[in-house]
């Protein structure tokens, strides 16, 4: 039943969020994310580009089939096989979407397209048409309508509601919209179509110039009720609208938009880390809404007011957005029933043989440290219970370094299937010097393109969290590592990111061949999909 007064919210952190730079998720991740997505009551997810890999294909008919209660959305062009993936993939879906996307604005019909208006007329007749006989739904996406020429998309919008879209999508691709100016843009387009109950207009937002969320809020004003964005606001360049910004927004300023929202708040900051977690995306501490210090009070008048009278300098409760400490720390004592709850409350749902991996894991680690905090277990399940990797799997069976004063020697050894390898290098530090001697031992020989370190609490026996980013050819692949050794937490970090590369290259139908010894070599077999 259609509720004008109501906003769904349409999360896209699988899709357009993953094109952010360096974001590769396995389709165990995507799942993961998907089910805490479809717990938050989330309205739509979109999965995935089914035309793009078999691996996204895979993993949006994974999440098809598996997460219920929830749209599942797939994209497509207006091509007629990337429908056919579209809808092959969502077949399972409780309720399916194909969101159709194909670009309105002068200068991508020109440069990109090479397309008349005619013609884009033309494939969207096709194509929405099409779709409508093979899912529940059809949304439509002008794409860079924000510089389009709004009668053009007026009549673009009728004709795409007359071939069955029910979703018509503005987004402002390249975040160049004001919000007022967007505000009236969306309220011109809404009107010029006037389109009956039931058709409902939607926004996905960029945030080039800071204003993704600000755009979609304005949009809200002029009668939209989808908002599209995803979690944290990641995505390609600046990102996209941060859904929990969106929605506490919404509710905070009840009293302003006078709308309701389906989602549980409480689930935006453990979906928040979550996603952050297997994204390998850090959450800036002054991110709003779920940032660690979003609801930290450090100087003395707000921390006296926050005492006196909490609404002084608060407008949110951090209970409203689900970020409320631990109550209770985990340690040598605790029992399987206590670690699952926590598993369950930090927003994971593993199967029992995960479940079981995690405790082993979290029984040695007590072992190595008094208190295990949330931090900690976040980053074992992340970094050793979800990073399965089917292909040639690389797995370190023993390190040995030695540090001097600007020198230090590595010696490593990995086990490929039931070879062992092993070889030595020398480095300017413990870390380097290791992952020369990887590269050795298994060689092959990926660019570094990204490191980073960080503790996953501020305590001195708090174990290092590493992710790492390799690029190979036309590859890259992210790895993530903790342990209370870094130097052990840098290692199995690197031979992650080697294993999701042989991950990526399978679902990119990239056949790597290994030619004499351990040489690795690299064969391109996939043509990329170009516009
Ligand atoms: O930014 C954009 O225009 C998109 C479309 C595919 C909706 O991501
Ligand atoms: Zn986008």
């Amino acid at each position: 039943m259609f509720d004008s007064r109501r906003v769904t919210f349409f999360d896209t952190t699988l899709r357009d969020g993953e094109q952010a730079a360096g974001v590769n998720l396995n389709t165990l991740e995507k799942l993961q994310i998907a089910r805490q997505l479809a717990r938050m009551r989330i309205d739509v997810i979109e999965a995935g580009f089914p035309a793009t890999s078999p691996g996204d294909f895979n993993c949006v008919k994974a999440i098809a089939w598996e997460v219920k209660g929830v749209t599942v959305a797939a994209l497509a062009r207006t091509k007629e096989g990337d429908i056919r993936a579209a809808a092959q993939a969502l077949a399972n879906a409780e309720r399916s979407r194909i969101h159709i996307f194909i670009a309105t604005s002068p200068i991508h019909m020109v440069h990109k397209l090479r397309m008349t208006p005619e013609q884009v007329l033309s494939e969207t007749r096709a194509s929405v048409s099409l779709a409508s006989s093979l899912a529940d739904e059809v949304e439509f996406s002008a794409e860079d309508a924000s510089r389009s020429d709004p009668d053009f998309l007026i009549s673009l919008f009728k004709l795409a509601v007359d071939c069955g879209a029910t979703i018509l999508n503005i987004p402002d691709t390249v975040g160049y919209a004001i919000p007022d100016e967007f505000r009236q843009f969306c309220r011109t387009i809404i009107d010029g179509v006037a389109a009956s109950e039931g058709v409902i207009f939607s926004v996905h937002t960029h945030d080039d110039l800071g204003l993704a969320v600000a755009n979609s809020l304005a949009a809200v004003r002029a009668g939209v009720r989808q908002v599209e964005g995803t979690v944290n606001g990641m995505g390609e360049r600046g990102g996209n609208a941060a859904l929990e910004e969106v929605a506490m927004a919404l509710a905070t300023r009840a009293d302003i938009y006078n709308l309701t929202i389906g989602l549980d708040t409480t689930r935006l900051y453990p979906v928040s880390r979550l996603v952050s977690k297997l994204s390998g995306v850090m959450v800036p501490p002054n991110k709003a809404i779920v940032g660690a210090n979003a609801f930290a009070h450090e100087s003395g008048i707000h921390q006296h007011g926050v005492l006196v009278h909490r609404e002084t300098y608060e407008i949110m409760k951090a209970e409203d957005v689900g970020s409320v400490p631990a109550v209770m720390v985990l340690g040598k004592h605790s029992g399987r029933h206590a670690f699952r709850d926590r598993l369950e409350s930090l927003g994971y749902q593993l199967d029992d043989e995960q479940i079981s991996r995690s405790f082993n894991i979290f029984k040695c680690l007590c072992d190595e440290k008094k208190d295990v905090t949330d931090g900690d277990i976040e980053a074992i399940i992340s970094d050793q219970v979800l990073t399965v990797n089917p292909e040639h799997r690389f797995e370190l069976v023993d390190y040995a370094v030695s540090v001097g004063t600007g020198l230090a020697t590595a010696t490593v050894v990995v086990r490929r299937d039931a070879i062992e390898l092993r070889d030595a290098a020398t480095g300017n530090g413990p870390i380097d010097s290791a992952y020369n001697a990887i590269k050795r031992a298994i060689d092959f020989h990926p660019e570094l393109h990204n490191f980073s370190i960080r503790a996953t609490s501020s305590r001195s026996d708090a174990l290092g969290e590493t992710v790492v980013e390799l690029k190979y050819g036309e590859i890259t692949a992210q790895g993530r590592g903790a342990a209370t050794d870094i130097v052990k937490a840098s290692i199995q970090a690197y031979l992650n990111a080697v294993n999701r590369l042989y991950t990526q290259a399978a679902a990119r139908e990239i056949k790597l061949e290994e030619a004499g010894g351990n040489r690795i070599v690299l064969k391109e077999r996939r043509q990329d999909i170009g516009e």
